[in-house]
């Protein structure tokens, strides 16, 4: 009897395919030749390739909020920090984008994207929450400790595993930031700032997304401990 053969099940020579489904996986992408435009691959794959990553994040951060219940908050900053390094990824497949020639977008925008619209990715909506699904949990956590943020970022050695919960948080948010901060000069750089998008909405709205932090307490409290320190000259 072969050792080297196939042992699960599905579709592919290998088990590394079978386990994977990289049969069923490409069997997701247009073939080439219904390809709009060359260029549309690309476009493609990015989109595919950062669903999956969002709905890693999504799983991520349920996991990070159970943590936080059980004050299990240092395993709960490492989630948030995976999710971190998954939102950096996510900022650096929009850079490969930036690759596109503007007038060749055109041809896969206008022939094969209906009314599509990168508002309706179900795992952007699902990760746009998740500043209401991890603070009141992380409140709770500090009323659990007695503390507040305010408190905390005062001494931050005293409170040493919330702190590093707190650095996460903030980590992630910035992350978030920058991911739709860069989206949003992709798709500038790509249609211009002043074209409707093919919902109608214009472009240059993406700009208020850069602005919201998913936590905007965590940022208004460094204001109040920064209005604690005056120069003394
Ligand atoms: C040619 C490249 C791209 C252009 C020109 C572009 C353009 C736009 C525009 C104009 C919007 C505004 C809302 C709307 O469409 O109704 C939007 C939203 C969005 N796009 Fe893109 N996009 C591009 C690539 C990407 C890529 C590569 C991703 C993800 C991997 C992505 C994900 C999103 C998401 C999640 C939104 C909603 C963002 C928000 O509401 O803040 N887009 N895009």
């Amino acid at each position: 009897m072969s050792h080297t053969g196939p042992i699960l099940e599905g579709r592919g020579d290998t088990d590394y395919e079978r386990y994977v489904r990289v049969p069923e996986l490409l069997d997701l992408q247009k073939p080439v030749e219904k390809l709009s435009h060359p260029e549309e691959r690309l476009f493609q794959t990015t989109h595919q390739a950062a669903e999956l990553w969002l709905h890693q994040i999504d799983y991520e951060v349920d996991r990070a909020v159970q943590l936080i219940r059980e004050d299990q908050l240092i395993f709960a900053a490492d989630l948030l920090d995976r999710c971190k390094r998954i939102l950096t990824l996510l900022r650096d497949q929009i850079v490969i984008v930036e690759t596109m020639a503007p007038v060749d977008y055109h041809v896969i925008r206008t022939t094969s994207l209906g009314r599509g619209s990168g508002q309706e990715s179900p795992g952007f909506n699902r990760i746009l929450d998740v500043g209401k699904r991890v603070w009141p949990v992380f409140e709770e956590a500090m009323a659990r400790k007695g503390t507040t943020l305010l408190e905390i970022e005062r001494n931050p050695r005293e409170h040493h595993e919330i702190f590093r919960l707190v650095q996460a948080m903030m980590d992630y948010d910035e992350a978030f930031l920058n991911w739709r901060f860069t989206h949003m000069r992709l798709a500038f750089r790509i249609i211009g700032s002043k074209v409707l998008s093919l919902k109608g909405v214009p472009a240059a709205q993406l700009d208020a997304g850069t602005r919201e932090p998913l936590f905007p307490k965590l940022w208004e409290t460094i204001s109040e401990l920064t209005a604690e320190f005056k120069p003394e000259y």
